[in-house]
């Protein structure tokens, strides 16, 4: 990173701060120093211009439409690539050479069972509950089972609780999937690759045998691969946060998934297919725009528009496409909310509206209908993001914790309440 001097000019203020260069993408203003030299803060609520770390993993172009993990394009890797190589290349930098891609493999295909008692954990939930709230719960409690991985200060326990996490959150997600449903939990197989496992422990039944379709398995996989990792997005930003203050990371990812449960961030994709199923049929189409254009109304169209791509989201073209392979390979000729959905896409694509504001579709809006024919229910759609992005998460929390200049995170704010006043006893008031 090279590093040259700006000046910056406030009124009759003025310092002289660090402008930073990157491998790529614009540089950066180092305002650490500007309250020390001017008495200033920056002010950033949605952190639109502003640069919260340093990383190595993730970068996005957000005008061209790309995203890199560790310099590769996600096309490649969604195309070539599987998910544990990508989850490797995410946490120690480079992609795995066979051997060290056997090893990772291993280690983490030993680590999929959760403790037992976790298992009495979810009767504690109520059959209906949301399963993001399930997930929320549970993954927050394993730093109740796994002492032995929980001091951060230690590379070793830090790697073993990377391993787990990426290892036990399918377990966690299908279990919470079978109790919502009211079926057994069904034991990870070890045999098994990770997609088609976790597939495993959703589908099987104990009183069938459970085929895996590979197609359909790739389909998964590949879902896992375009949601593994997204730079410094709302959830990932939440478990850096929580992990600046030490906190262990079982706790930082519960904390990540909070957050992604959002409708504005996760959520969009239960929200996404929940829309189009509510469109119901292409004629009503031009009625849901008008009202995405209407200033007075809140409705938005789910599974448009990104913080950061002003472009075509590169991952939604993956998307599509696997969308595709998967409706062909379960015979689905005429889906209607794919009718819906692409017909929806054709006419956002070339409303004034959509191009002046430069609203794509992002990675949510053809996921929804895929993992729907894969055949998991809208609730289910957030946790499937959540198992994917924990490698993101437990990446970016690892860089962090593995910086010698990590401090805590601690924004401060424009104050805009009352100015010192006296306290009035009650019968003063
Ligand atoms: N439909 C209609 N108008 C929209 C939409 C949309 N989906 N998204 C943004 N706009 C308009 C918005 O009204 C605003 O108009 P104006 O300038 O007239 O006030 C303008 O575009 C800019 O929007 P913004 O809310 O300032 O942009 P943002 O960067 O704060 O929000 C977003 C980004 C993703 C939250 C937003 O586009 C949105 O709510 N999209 C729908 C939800 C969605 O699909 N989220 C998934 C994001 S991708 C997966 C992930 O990262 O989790």
């Amino acid at each position: 990173m090279t590093e040259q001097s700006s000046r910056i000019i406030v009124g009759e203020t003025e310092a002289d701060l660090e402008l930073r260069s990157g491998t790529i993408g614009p540089d950066v203003v180092d305002v650490t120093s500007l309250y020390k030299k001017t008495g200033l803060f920056t002010y950033d609520p949605g952190f639109s211009s502003t640069a919260s770390c340093e990383s190595k993993i993730t970068y996005i172009d957000g005008d061209e439409g790309v995203l890199l993990h560790r310099g590769y394009p996600i096309d490649q890797l969604a195309e070539r690539g599987d998910f544990l190589e990508t989850c490797y290349l995410l946490l120690y930098g480079e992609l795995p050479t066979a051997r060290e891609k056997e090893d990772f493999v291993y280690r983490v295909t030993r680590h999929t069972m959760i403790h037992e008692q976790m298992s009495r954990f979810y009767t504690g939930f109520r059959r209906d509950a949301h399963p993001m709230a399930v997930m929320v719960g549970s993954v927050g409690a394993l730093s109740a089972f796994y002492h032995d991985s929980t001091d951060i200060a230690d590379p070793h326990q830090r790697m073993v609780a990377s391993l787990r996490m990426i290892a036990k959150m399918p377990t966690i997600a299908a279990m919470a999937y079978k109790y919502h449903i009211g079926q057994p939990f069904v034991y990870p197989r070890n045999d098994l690759a990770y997609a088609e496992n976790f597939l495993h422990m959703c589908f099987a039944v104990p009183c069938e045998p459970y085929r895996i379709n590979p197609v359909l398995a790739r389909a998964m996989d590949r879902i896992f691969i375009l949601h593994a990792d997204h730079e410094q997005n709302a959830s990932t930003s939440t478990v850096r946060l929580a992990g600046s203050s030490g906190a262990n990371p079982f706790a930082c990812v519960a904390a990540g998934i909070a957050c992604l449960w959002g409708p504005a961030h996760g959520g969009a994709n239960e929200a996404a297919l929940n829309m189009l199923t509510e469109i119901g049929t292409a004629d009503r189409i031009p009625e849901f725009i008008a009202r995405a254009k209407d200033k007075n109304d809140p409705f938005r169209l789910m599974g448009f528009g990104h913080r950061v791509y002003k472009n075509y989201d590169p991952r939604a073209k993956i998307m599509q496409q696997t969308c595709h392979e998967v409706l062909d390979e379960l015979g689905i000729k005429d889906d209607p909310l794919l009718e819906v959905a692409m017909e929806l896409e054709r006419i956002a694509l070339t409303d004034e509206y959509f191009i002046e504001k430069k609203l794509y579709p992002n990675v949510d809006f053809y996921s929804g209908i895929t993992l729907k024919a894969l055949g998991f229910p809208t609730a289910m759609f957030t946790v499937l993001f959540a198992v994917a992005r924990t490698v993101g998460w437990i990446a970016q929390w690892k860089e962090m914790i593995e910086d010698p200049n990590q401090r805590i995170g601690r924004p401060r704010q424009l104050y805009t309440g009352a100015p010192l006043r006296d306290y009035v006893p009650v019968d003063g008031r």
